[in-house]
């Protein structure tokens, strides 16, 4: 493989995936899940799954991800072909490159939101800013030609860059972007905690409640870590194919897990200390959590209206560098598979995204009352992908490095020592596989 097809360092991998796990689901989605399942109950369980489930899922997609160096689902042709094993695993890859496509849709949706708050400037001298906030919400929420306007916007973005080819377009921007973004969220926890309500805010995220651990509660726990790790669809598999060869991945899975579960907690302590002291917001308040709290918190600072379009341009880079890599396996695989260029793989690509994108701005709208087993369009896709596709990816990943490839193999490419592998291979073979299936057939039941 040629040198330039290989990210330029070890800390360029590390952000990208970074990039692609730390976006809305952290700072848009962790919220308003935690609030909605009950607090704390969720976010110890949540926690447990990132790492009992999410650190063996992660490290297996990268270890092949470089060991295959194409598109997902090619890797997995390659690596089942060359270890005798059914080629059939590289509909894994097939799965998950839907799954992408499918997330996307309705993610740019919410991403396109986050952008048009840049622009989103309260006027002065506001009464009940919390009011004016949630009035601002549900208006954009009713207009279908707003919300599809700036689900276009994101779109095009989204495809451009894709487009544009991963190592050019993703390596570069995330390398200065990722980082002031993570200062900027630290800020904004700091500056809630001390203006907002913090001890509610602390006993509702980590005093253990276990009477609220519903089995609802766990299968959205185990939802959400996928989700948020961007794992069980590719995503961090079409990445691995341009590790550099020297890497350590069990260090870098670390890495990419840290940060993005700090990311998400800081998220919560940056968002409820405002729901808590404010009695017009409500911790329940589901997907528009963020969008109604957030405006509040930037009024009631000095130039908070810079700090505002700062931390949503900040916001929507964070989303974009996550939507590249929902976009990337199924355009690596079409492009590998057809011989289309990029750029038109992408184009048809995004249209058909786009066009899935419409039922999900219409759940908020027109078609808010069609539902189907107490579904909209919009809440069936979220549980379709986030609850069914990716934990059923990764069990089968897990699946396939914990029982299928060779132990050696697995170690050798880990390259980590006996101990700590053995602790990683129990897990990977034994709980993440079997947990994941476990609670899967039990949700499905
Ligand atoms: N992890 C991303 C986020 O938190 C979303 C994502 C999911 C990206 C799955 C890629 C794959 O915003």
């Amino acid at each position: 493989m040629s040198k330039s097809k290989i990210w330029s360092s070890n800390s360029i991998f590390i952000l990208a995936a970074a990039g692609s796990a730390v976006g809305l689901g952290n700072i848009w989605k962790f919220p308003y899940m935690v609030g909605s399942n009950g607090g704390s109950a969720f976010v110890i369980v949540y926690l447990l799954f990132i790492f009992i489930i999410g650190l063996p899922v992660m490290a297996s997609e990268i270890l092949i991800g470089k060991y295959g160096r194409k598109s997902p689902v090619n890797s997995l042709k390659k690596i089942s072909l060359d270890f005798q094993l059914n080629v059939r695993w590289k509909y894994l890859g097939v799965l998950g490159a839907l799954a992408g496509v499918l997330i996307l849709s309705y993610y740019s949706v919410f991403a396109g939101i986050a952008f048009s708050y840049i622009f989103n400037i309260f006027p002065l001298g506001l009464e009940n800013p919390s009011e004016y906030s949630t009035n601002y919400f549900s208006s954009l929420a009713a207009s279908p030609l707003r919300l599809i306007f700036w689900h276009s916007i994101f779109m095009l973005f989204t495809c451009a860059i894709v487009g544009y080819g991963v190592i050019k377009g993703i390596g570069r921007s995330v390398s200065f972007l990722m980082p002031i973004f993570f200062v900027f969220i630290i800020l904004i926890a700091i500056y809630s905690s001390i203006t907002g309500d913090m001890n509610s805010t602390l006993s509702f995220l980590f005093s253990p409640k276990f009477s609220a651990l519903t089995p609802g509660v766990i299968i959205s726990a185990m939802g959400q870590a996928f989700f948020s790790l961007s794992i069980g669809m590719g995503a961090i598999m079409a990445y691995g194919a341009y590790i550099p060869e020297n890497q350590l991945i069990g260090k870098t899975v670390l890495s990419i897990i840290l940060l993005d579960t700090f990311v998400a907690l800081i998220a919560g302590i940056a968002i409820f200390p405002i729901v808590f002291g404010n009695s017009e917001l409500v911790v329940n308040a589901g997907p528009s959590l963020i969008f109604e709290t957030l405006p509040v918190a930037f009024y009631s600072l000095p130039f908070g209206s810079i700090f505002s379009i700062l931390f949503f341009i900040l916001l929507s880079i964070a989303a974009l560098s996550s939507a590249i890599s929902l976009l990337e396996p199924f355009t690596a695989w079409m492009e590998e598979k057809t011989k289309l260029k990029r750029k038109m793989v992408v184009s048809l690509l995004g249209i058909l995204i786009w066009f899935i994108g419409l039922g999900s701005i219409f759940s908020f709208n027109i078609w808010s009352d069609l539902e189907f087993k107490g579904f909209n369009f919009l809440s069936g896709l979220d549980y379709l992908t986030n609850n069914i596709m990716l934990p059923l990816g990764g069990a089968f990943i897990a699946f396939l490095t914990g029982w299928f490839l060779p132990k050696e193999f697995i170690r050798k490419s880990l390259n980590i020592n006996y101990f700590l592998f053995n602790i990683f291979f129990f897990c990977l073979r034994y709980i993440s596989a079997g947990a994941i299936v476990l609670i899967f057939v039990y949700s499905v039941l």
